[in-house]
């Protein structure tokens, strides 16, 4: 019923009476002011005004399901969301909803986690209202050693392209997935595969997002979109963004094949041709970055003229 009466509020963006409303939506005028107050209490700013009626002033910077999938207009990519205003983490209960055989574009966000999962057993910081934290749901039909890399490639060529689209900023990628401004962390995604030996059942790509943190809630190596733009970013048409960039870029991975985005990728990214060490526990290997290759693998070449792939780590930019 809340959300009948936003979109009639909407609709019409001038004062409605509330007689007409209640009219409309075949409810009684007491039960018309209680969705109201309850919408203001979820920080909708509704106006009543005697004899004129009710108005739609602004609406919270919230990712409500309702207000995400409103003009979304994708065919399968966050048909279904699942909101909450707290939670552990994303990629948990998205695995759970998998397993449950939840269909494909199914989307779990969150406004904070108290858990947020990194890569490589780290933690994302997830402050409450301020960032986009994400699980998508894929099935994609291919085999489980190429499919989850090429889709997280997918998902960091989306948000580059999100950005540019709603901020004009020039995002780019750091090898494997770190979203970049200049020198600093934006945002990361976080791929996780559920797949039998010669078959993947689903695919879950977490992505966290830096967009109105202040300073004060980013370590010195990190961003916002709100830090770079100095004014806040509208979160809902970010994500929207997002969502029709990866639906795209998923058509034209289905119907071209992995090349088609590795090579939008490679545009995008900040690694290659670079001298690069790359991190991964306590071991490094140096040299150029070459290429990627159709895995995601990164390809190194050392001073010793040996090439090597490397399919996990931290990349540290020497030069
Ligand atoms: C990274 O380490 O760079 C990847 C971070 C991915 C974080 C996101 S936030 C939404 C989703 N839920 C999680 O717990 N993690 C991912």
């Amino acid at each position: 019923m809340q959300e009948k009466i936003l979109s009639f509020l909407k609709r019409r963006q001038d004062y409605v009476s509330g007689d007409q409303i209640s009219h409309r939506l075949g409810i009684t005028r007491q039960a018309l002011w209680k969705h109201i107050q309850e919408l203001k209490e979820a920080g909708y700013d509704i106006v009543a005004v005697p004899h004129l009626g009710y108005q739609l002033k602004s609406i919270p910077d919230r990712l409500f399901a309702f207000e995400v999938s409103g003009d979304l207009n994708t065919k399968f990519i966050g048909r279904k969301i699942y909101y909450f205003d707290g939670l552990s983490s994303t990629m948990a209960l998205a695995m759970q909803l998998g397993i449950k055989g939840a269909p494909e574009g199914t989307l779990v966000l969150a406004e904070s986690q108290t858990k947020g999962k990194g890569r490589l057993g780290r933690n994302w910081f997830s402050p409450k209202y301020k960032g986009i934290y994400l699980s998508l749901l894929l099935k994609p039909k291919i085999l489980p050693c190429s499919s989850a890399s090429v889709l997280t490639l997918l998902a960091a060529v989306s948000i580059c392209e999100a950005i540019k689209e709603i901020t004009g900023l020039d995002a780019r990628i750091k090898w494997p997935n770190d979203i970049l401004i200049g020198h600093k962390k934006l945002g990361g995604i976080l791929t996780e595969l559920n797949a039998e030996m010669d078959e993947v059942n689903f695919v879950i790509i977490g992505i966290g997002l830096n967009v109105n943190n202040d300073k004060k809630t980013l370590v010195s190596a990190a961003t916002s979109l709100r830090e770079q733009k100095k004014e806040n970013i509208s979160r809902i048409s970010l994500l929207q963004e997002i969502l029709r960039k990866i639906e795209t870029n998923y058509l034209l991975f289905q119907v071209k094949g992995a090349q088609s985005i590795i090579d939008k990728w490679r545009d995008y990214s900040i690694t290659l041709g670079r001298r690069v060490k790359v991190y991964y526990h306590k071991e490094h290997i140096e040299g150029e970055a070459l290429d990627i290759d159709a895995d995601g693998g990164l390809l190194v070449r050392k001073d010793s003229g040996v090439t090597a792939k490397v399919m996990a780590g931290d990349v540290i930019h020497c030069r």
